[in-house]
């Protein structure tokens, strides 16, 4: 690869639906930020772009369930995330978000490019419409029970107990999230990319990058097109997104996957309003994006072929993406709170973000799946940070101090490093910046290591604390030799570890550094600060509660009751079922009980009169859910006094899996009052 004039480096925009997570950092903004900043210190022009991901489904779920609108949601965790992101020094030069007028304003213009071009193909089809709620159901919002499985709650892209995808209209007795009612086809038309058409483009684009990716992206890609593209919806029928820009399409938004590349287009546009055309249209421009494995099809096959239908644009000319960081044995998940969180990891181990920095990048998971525990975390802060650099500039520090006050002796500046150290260095810049060129981030970490590990063993070895009395120009030589490894070590760490690299440059009495290779010299006189120490040992009572926490939410996970259907009760005789006087009833009114969260005070239509009754379903139904539906009531329940409130009668509902309650109601409208028997 001929080399380019400039870099822009982007990581994938995270969905602002959840916090950061140590899985995230792992996977993408760390080895994006490493890169980067080897970048810069080596001078190279180079922009790093992210933001939130601020559309798409999920962000619409969570704020259903959460009681919020889809901008309040994003809002909070757009935030969130910027300021983890800030704390672990990810060095963005422009965290923006998709929800901006700016960003409509560039994905609507990208899209009436491609439109008016005649790239989309327009296709009708049929798709799920709630008429309750007046909407198309995109495939997350419909309910129903897996053909494969048989479990009652999976959803129209995928069963979340057997694990199959599936189409919405694979599901058995589907119903609507948004209303319980059960959805209609409708016919609907949307704008397809042809990804059938541009397939031989993809491919001839995709062998000219061969050789640059990672064997498990070109893996991947491989994969998709050996299957053959199929043409896919760049318009959905949605009311949160960036709104189709046609007449014809109202009420329908891009789909999120080609509003979201776009954001990468629209930030660098914010951050370099008359530059950004240098970065994404001159094809000496590397564009570079960082990515998870979940996104490799995005950034390696639509977004570069909505690229090259637009036309103008360069191509991407690397996508190193990474596979999947795992937790103590287990999946990393959002959902069930088996995750280390960024923005809570600094409240439990305040101070110690290089540390994080340096374990995410040892055990990063370039190639395969890799692991993070407590213990390994705490084994690698002491055994190797502590252990080594950290041990290298305490030792060298305080022989400063203690043979010359911590000034800087004449001979000091005078003395050009030994040739073997000088060898070790050269080879650790070599194959450090070789290694980050071909984004092993792990190996150059290695490196780094090993320079320091040298450094260790050339002190130990070279005994200056014996020699110093008979031999004090010696003393001075090692010490030397010593001191500019050290400067060496701050500067190559600075990608790593950027605060901790910043911190040793400052125990050297530096602030800055001028090239990255040139080494760092001293004037004769000049005062060293007073040593401290670079990395603190990490105590078993640091990590203990950290381990019983999740231990803690293991064995949630692990007593959650498994759905038991109870035993058939005892017989009992006609006459006693009789007895119960079962009747359909209306609902006229409902509402919350103030301070009980489970309970709903209804107001009922039995035919024969009105009453009260307090059901405890306020965790399932939201009263609007049941205004006007008609229930199943026992009627001659003895009254009952709950919170003060009289219930007359008990409305009969499904007890599903962990307790949850479904409503009985008669498939059609009947007189109020109708017995039931
Ligand atoms: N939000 C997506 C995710 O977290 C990534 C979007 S990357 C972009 O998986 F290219 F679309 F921006
Ligand atoms: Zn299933």
């Amino acid at each position: 690869m001929k080399k380019p004039k400039r870099y822009l480096v982007t990581a994938a925009l995270p969905y602002a639906n959840g916090p950061v997570h140590i899985g995230h950092l792992a996977g993408c903004y760390l080895p994006a930020d490493i890169y980067v900043r080897y970048l810069r210190l080596q001078g190279e022009d180079v922009k790093f772009i992210c933001g939130s991901d601020e559309h798409g489904v999920p962000i619409t779920i969570k704020a259903r369930k959460e009681g919020l609108t889809p901008q309040q949601v994003v809002d909070t965790y757009h935030h969130l995330m910027k300021k983890a992101f800030e704390d672990f020094s990810i060095s963005f030069d422009i965290y923006s978000r998709t929800s901006s007028p700016h960003h409509h304003h560039t994905a609507s213009e990208f899209f009436k490019t491609l439109y008016q071009k005649g790239v989309f193909t327009e296709e009708v089809t049929q798709q799920y419409y709630d008429e309750q709620a007046q909407q198309f159901l995109a495939d997350r919002y419909i309910i129903g029970t897996c053909p494969k499985c048989g479990f009652g709650n999976a959803y129209g892209d995928q069963c979340e107990n057997c694990g199959s995808s599936l189409n919405p209209t694979d599901l058995i007795e589907p119903r609507s999230a948004l209303s319980g009612s059960r959805p209609v086809m409708r016919t609907t038309r949307n704008w397809y990319l042809p990804l059938d058409k541009l397939q031989p483009a993809i491919e001839h684009y995709i062998e000219t990058i061969k050789d640059q990716l990672k064997p498990n992206v070109y893996g991947q890609v491989k994969a998709w097109l050996q299957q053959g593209l199929a043409p896919r919806a760049m318009t959905r029928d949605l009311d949160w997104g960036v709104p189709v820009p046609l007449e014809q399409a109202k009420g329908k938004v891009l789909y999120v996957w080609f509003d979201a590349p776009i954001g990468y287009i629209s930030a660098t546009q914010e951050l370099l309003p008359d530059q950004w055309q240098n970065y994404w249209q001159d094809p000496d421009t590397a564009l570079i994006h960082f990515i998870g494995k979940d996104n490799i099809v995005f950034h390696c096959i639509i977004f570069p072929a909505m690229l090259m239908a637009h036309g103008g644009y360069v191509l991407p000319a690397n996508v190193p993406a990474n596979e999947f960081l795992n937790l103590e044995g287990d999946k990393i998940s959002t959902s069930r709170n088996w995750a280390i969180w960024l923005h809570e990891y600094l409240t439990e181990l305040p101070g110690r973000e290089s540390e994080l920095r340096y374990v995410l990048t040892s055990i990063a998971p370039e190639t395969s799946d890799s692991e993070f525990t407590w213990k390994d975390y705490q084994a690698r802060i002491n055994n190797e940070l502590v252990a080594i650099p950290g041990n290298l500039a305490n030792r060298v520090l305080t022989l400063m101090q203690k043979y010359y006050n911590g000034i800087i002796p004449q001979d000091i500046c005078e003395y050009t490093q030994a040739d073997e150290l000088r060898s070790a260095t050269q080879k650790a810049y070599e194959e450090i910046d070789r290694n980050i060129r071909a984004f092993k981030l792990r190996n150059a970490l290695q490196e780094w290591m090993d320079l320091a590990r040298f450094g260790n063993k050339y002190l130990t070895e070279s005994e200056p604390w014996k020699l110093f009395q008979e031999n004090p120009e010696k003393t001075c030589e090692i010490l030397s030799n010593s001191l500019v490894l050290l400067g060496h070590l701050a500067k190559l760490m600075l990608p790593f570890m950027p605060r901790a690299g910043q911190q040793l440059l400052h125990m050297l009495g530096k602030s800055t550094i001028e090239q990255l290779h040139t080494p760092i010299s001293w004037k004769s006189g000049e005062q060293l600060p007073k040593p401290s120490l670079l990395f603190r040992k990490l105590e078993d009572s640091e990590i203990e509660p950290q381990i019983t926490r999740l231990e803690h939410i293991r064995q949630q996970q692990a007593t959650k009751p498994t759905y038991t259907l109870p035993p058939l009760k005892d017989l009992v005789a006609y006459e006693d079922f009789q007895k119960l006087d079962l009747r359909i009833a209306t609902v006229l009114a409902a509402q919350k009980l103030p301070k009980a969260d489970k309970l709903l005070q209804l107001t009922l239509d039995t035919g024969i009169d009105r009453r009260t009754v307090i059901s405890g379903v306020a965790q399932y139904y939201q009263p609007e859910q049941l205004i006007g539906k008609q229930v199943l009531l026992l009627a001659n329940l003895a009254p009952r006094k709950i919170r003060g409130i009289e219930s007359h009668g008990m409305i009969l509902f499904a007890e599903g899996n962990s307790g949850r309650l479904v409503t009985l109601m008669p498939t059609e409208n009947v007189e109020n009052g109708s017995p039931v028997a």
